[in-house]
């Protein structure tokens, strides 16, 4: 009897080699490893500073094959707060500039578009945020607005305006935000969206934003860009987007066919802030980074609002797993990718690409590192990042990684 597979199971392909050249979409990729948003706190008038360029030239420099200028607004009322760039002709010098000096190190730059939605702090942004429904914002104290017909098709072309910008400031792509309850994703779920128009109710209804948005954006650059987005796969609240329900729209999305591929994320900036990292949460640096009575609110309450779920390496795998299994488009792993051993289990698992957030933040270089590991031996590279999240707070005045700091 011939060696191999009982009952017709097809045996999986030989993982890929992280560190080869790979196709995302019109691009070329050096490797698979991809540098996830992480909002930079480098733009205090919302513009390209020098300090932002550096930071991703230092992370190109460090062998990533893509990093993500984090949270580029499509709208004032779409930031976080006031110190974001929004996407507008103002800002094309300083993203050009930003472009070059990523293509100079040879790696590729994509911009993550995105609308806060109900996650905007208005007070900050002197802008009445927008959700899929009305609803109080703990954060500015004030009400966001459910969005109206006029205002959805302006987030629909503020996503392709910005990505024709982006475009032409020679990013090679856009990543859009679909994630954490920003404002599509307070489309996608149940317990923010109540409309009874033809944007809510159904998950069909519910996930037409995010369709809307990918298609708009697809048409207005075709090809010269790659386009991806940030999925949630739940939101890991009660009477949140579930898991079941992301999956149909991941489906819907690959079958419109205008996205090159998916990172898969989870949890809520609003709601669950903490189940996008997992470890412990950082109260009383949070606390700390706020203006009174926040601070005190946080000290209060942090607690109650940052859970912590306990980190673990590839954290978001179990989840990501059912996703790899469903769809055949490219999917990239996010969550917990802190080195060898992990980016060997993203591929070994399926997935075409692996993103890091917190371990770049601490060591830009660490892809060299691996990639040095991979080819020459020796024990597998690691981030020492610890997953404390004291990164976390730093947003508010320049993220970094604190504990790099101390270990200069
Ligand atoms: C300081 C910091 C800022 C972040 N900012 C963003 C952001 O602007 N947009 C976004 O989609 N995710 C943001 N994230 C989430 C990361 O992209 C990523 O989903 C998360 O850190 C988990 O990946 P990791 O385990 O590799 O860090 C941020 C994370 C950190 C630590």
């Amino acid at each position: 009897m011939p060696d191999g597979p009982a009952g017709g199971a097809r045996p999986l392909p030989a993982p890929p080699d992280p560190f080869a050249p790979a196709r995302l979409g019109p691009l070329t990729l050096r490797n698979r490893l991809l540098k996830a948003a992480t909002f930079e706190g480098r733009t205090p008038e919302g513009l390209v500073t020098d300090e932002l360029v550096a930071f991703h030239r230092d992370i190109a420099a460090g062998g990533a094959a893509l990093t993500t200028v984090a949270y580029c607004a499509v709208a004032p009322e779409g930031r976080t707060e006031r110190r974001q760039i929004v996407m507008r002709p103002e800002a094309a010098p300083g993203l050009r500039e930003l472009a070059r000096a990523v293509h100079g190190e040879g790696a590729a730059v994509a911009a993550q578009l995105g609308h806060a939605g109900p996650v905007a702090d208005a007070r900050s942004n002197r802008a009445q945020a927008l959700s899929a429904s009305r609803r109080l914002s703990p954060l500015s104290g004030r009400f966001a607005r459910a969005a109206t017909e006029d205002d959805l098709a302006r987030v629909v072309r503020g996503h392709a305006d910005a990505a024709e910008l982006a475009a032409e400031c020679g990013f090679d792509a856009v990543e859009l935000h679909f994630g954490h309850t920003y404002l599509i994703g307070s489309f996608l779920s149940p317990r923010l969206n109540r409309r009874r128009d033809g944007w809510g109710g159904s998950l069909p209804a519910r996930a037409r934003l995010a369709r809307e948005v990918a298609g708009a954006v697809r048409e207005r650059v075709g090809d010269r860009i790659a386009v991806t987005a940030k999925l949630n796969m739940t939101d890991r609240v009660r009477g949140g987007l579930t898991p079941e329900d992301a999956l149909r729209a991941a489906r819907l999305l690959e079958r419109d066919g205008h996205l090159d591929a998916l990172e898969l994320t989870a949890g809520s900036s609003l709601q669950n802030p903490m189940y996008l990292f997992h470890g412990p949460p950082p109260v009383a640096e949070f606390a700390r980074a706020m203006p009174q009575p926040l601070r005190l609110g946080v000290r209060l309450f942090g607690r109650a609002f940052l859970r912590h779920y306990p980190y673990e390496d590839c954290y978001l795998l179990p989840l990501a797993r059912r996703f790899r299994a469903a769809l055949g488009m490219p999917l990239v792993l996010l969550g917990g990718v802190t080195g060898n051993e992990s980016v060997a289990r993203a591929m070994g698992e399926g997935f075409d690409f692996a993103a890091m957030g917190r371990a770049l933040l601490m060591e830009p270089g660490l892809v060299r590192r691996m990639e040095r590991q991979a080819r020459e031996g020796g024990p597998a590279a690691r981030s020492a990042c610890v997953h404390g999240n004291a990164c976390m707070p730093t947003i508010y005045t320049r993220t970094h990684c604190p504990l790099a700091d101390l270990r200069r």
